[in-house]
């Protein structure tokens, strides 16, 4: 019996937490084992503002996945106060290939991010000049307005003002969740890309109550309900190049998400591109996937595509209770559950 394979080009993850210290050396290698590449996510405690604080954790990462061929790929954090030549020093760096905005208080680590874009317009102007995208974490924080609406809400006060001011500026929507931003990305410019997470494809927001409240299902942006979920299996079916492979794989230790105030975050580093084949398979698209995981994310930042493959078998495999996670554990994606495909062994 011959089993299912696809090979593909080995992909690269545009949207991901690594972390820092013991965590970092705990989590980076389930990152490099499948990517090729990855956007690091700045949101560190302090966070990474500046080019130098940029060397520094790229220098703590490579030393996490040494011998490896993994290459992370930095951002830069915006805040209130980044100059246009903190911009420009970044472009010039060549391995910051996007800053992250956070609207303050929106997630993990955001208080230090931004509390009006148009506090960031030297920046923007800068960015827009030099081609380096801005990775958005579209929601609007305002304590009227209702935890599932924030994206919607943050298209029409934010996204849409700041490209009628930067028409040019590379813009990539991170994590979209909604109808609405799938409808928006496809009606915007080149320009404008948008990243998609396994998790919200896999689930809609009764994940995180059933039987019972569900930490580990808790991310931000939140999951939305299955008529999101439908538009965002049709964006990525559909082979748009505006929808690229993102995770947000954000590890928390298990106590942290356990807990009476529990943290944002999935982590699925572990199994991603397993978990994504999955679903490309599940609703027939298997076709679509290599383009959305490997040929897309490249495209649209201005880089080349990767050389290498790997190969998915269709051969289940159970997903471990916890991984190990500096001092602690982390919850993974689909913990004690089966999926449906893995990733080829390399032979010797
Ligand atoms: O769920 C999330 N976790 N969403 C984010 O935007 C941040 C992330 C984290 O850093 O834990
Ligand atoms: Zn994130």
């Amino acid at each position: 019996m011959t089993t299912e394979s696809i090979t593909i080009t080995r992909p690269d993850d545009w949207h991901l937490h690594l972390r820092d210290g013991d965590v970092l050396n705990s989590v980076a290698p389930f990152t490099a084992k499948q990517f090729q590449r990855a956007i690091v996510m700045p949101n560190l405690k302090p966070a990474v503002t500046t080019v130098k604080q940029a060397i520094d954790y790229l220098d703590r990462i490579l030393a996490a996945v040494e011998g490896s061929d993994f290459e992370p790929l930095m951002t830069l954090y915006l805040t209130d106060n980044t100059s246009a030549q903190e911009i420009m020093a970044a472009h010039k760096s060549c391995f910051i290939k996007g800053v992250k905005l956070y609207p303050a208080g929106a997630t993990t680590n955001s208080d230090e991010g931004v509390t009006d874009i148009r506090n960031c317009d030297a920046a923007l102007e800068e960015m827009q000049r030099a081609g380096l995208p801005l990775l958005v974490h579209g929601e609007v924080t305002d304590s009227d307005i209702d935890v599932f609406d924030r994206e919607k809400v943050f298209i029409d006060r934010v996204l849409i003002p700041t490209m009628g001011r930067f028409p040019e500026l590379k813009i990539v929507f991170e994590h979209i969740t909604t109808a609405d931003a799938v409808d928006f990305v496809q009606d915007s410019g080149p320009n404008i890309g948008a990243t998609v997470t396994v998790h919200h494809l896999m689930y809609n927001r009764n994940a995180m109550f059933e039987g019972g409240i569900r930490p580990h299902n808790y991310c931000l942006p939140v999951l939305k309900r299955e008529s999101h979920r439908q538009a965002l299996l049709r964006a990525v079916a559909s082979g748009n190049a505006k929808f690229f492979l993102g995770t947000d794989s954000a590890p928390h230790a298990r106590n942290l998400k356990e807990s009476s105030c529990g943290c944002a975050g999935i982590f699925s580093a572990h199994a991603a591109i397993e978990l994504y084949t999955a679903v490309f398979d599940l609703i027939g698209a298997i076709d679509k996937l290599e383009a959305f995981a490997s040929f897309y994310g490249p495209d649209f930042y201005g880089l080349p595509r990767n050389s290498g493959t790997i190969t998915l078998e269709k051969s289940e495999q159970t997903i471990p209770e916890s991984y190990p996670m500096a001092d602690q554990s982390v919850v993974p994606l689909m913990a004690g559950q089966t999926i449906p495909w893995k990733i080829r062994p390399e032979h010797a």
